[in-house]
């Protein structure tokens, strides 16, 4: 861009009032940006609160069915479901059973709002299963890559069965697109659309989910299958396999830390990105803000922003709720 020296020259002439910054303002953050995530447990009989995200709640059916109304009165056009099963097993075949809280939960969803918000399924076996990996374990307790893409095309049916408009793989098996594409077009889903965890990080911030997904790993880390937080052209490889095996959407994941990679994914590929502000970076600001150390609705709608002029079109967050009423 060539700068455009004279009226630059006194750039506070844009500045001067709340209506001449926002005739400038080049960034414009939205509700219909925000994708709201949201917990539901079997076997519960009252939310319970989730200490480490303050203002969440492992749902029930009933309270998540309230949640969600409220959300789509607010303008939020998306849900990110996630399942906490009262039964695991190694295989973590509630996943996918027609019964699993998952498909309860997007059942009684599509049928209270239809196509007034879209739901978004995510597909992932760490919740499910008894070890609390992402995919199914081979001897020696690696996670088996091909034998978990079975399963994930099995959970990709079953969540379209039960009305979810989008399908969200997050466990970051390889060829997890491509399994999930071809599994939703073999069984009549072929306008059930794929929202890809193509660039998702080993990071340090997903603490608070782990407590409210109940999902973390017994033994180990995902180092083997999430990407290393140094590594950016890595993401745009992964990215581009998720793009050739038929991602609608991509996805960023977490946020703040990884905007470069945002950004260049959004320039490199041009299609629907999302950022995912995990739970830790939503940690953060309330912990900050709880002490008074800083002022929490100012930082939350400047991280925002920030992940929306980095590229991203739809900003996954916890603040989905408390943006959206300011937006
Ligand atoms: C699991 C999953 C995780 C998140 C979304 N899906 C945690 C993990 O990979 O350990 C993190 C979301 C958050 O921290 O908000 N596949
Ligand atoms: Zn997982």
């Amino acid at each position: 861009m060539q700068p455009a020296p004279f009226p630059l020259s006194r750039p506070r002439r844009l500045r001067r009032t709340r209506v001449l910054r926002e005739l400038a303002r080049e960034t414009h953050l939205s509700r219909r940006d925000l994708v709201a995530p949201l917990f539901v447990k079997e076997g519960i009989d009252e939310p319970v609160p989730i200490s480490s995200m303050p203002g969440h709640h492992q749902h029930t059916l009933e309270s998540l069915r309230k949640e969600a109304a409220e959300l789509a009165a607010l303008g939020v056009p998306a849900l990110l479901l996630f399942g906490v099963p009262a039964h695991k097993d190694a295989e973590g075949s509630q996943a996918w059973a027609p019964e699993g809280i998952v498909q309860q939960a997007l059942r009684a969803l599509t049928a209270d709002l239809g196509d007034e918000v879209a739901l978004v399924g995510d597909l992932c076996l760490c919740e499910y299963t008894d070890h609390g990996h992402c995919g199914l374990l081979q001897d020696g307790g690696a996670v088996a890559n091909d034998a978990t893409l079975q399963r994930y095309a099995r959970i990709a049916v079953a969540q379209a069965e039960a009305g979810a408009a989008v399908i969200a793989p997050s466990g970051m098996m390889d060829g997890q697109v491509g399994a999930i594409r071809a599994a939703l077009d073999d069984a009549g889903f072929a306008d059930t659309a794929i929202l890809a965890y193509a660039a998702k990080y080993a990071s340090g911030l997903y603490g608070p989910f782990r407590e409210a997904a109940e999902g973390a790993p017994r033994f180990g880390d995902r180092t083997g299958y999430q990407m290393d937080p140094a590594n950016a052209d890595e993401a745009l490889r992964e990215v581009a396999l998720d793009v050739a095996e038929g991602a609608d959407m991509v996805m960023v994941k977490p946020a703040l830390a990884y905007l470069d990679v945002l950004w260049r994914v959004k320039q490199a590929f041009g299609l629907p990105t999302a950022a995912y502000h995990v739970s830790g970076e939503y940690a953060m600001v309330k912990a900050a803000a709880e002490r008074g150390w800083v002022d929490g609705d100012r930082v939350m709608l400047e991280v925002l922003t920030g992940i929306r002029r980095a590229g991203a079109d739809l900003v996954v967050t916890y603040f989905a709720r408390e943006a959206a009423p300011l937006l």
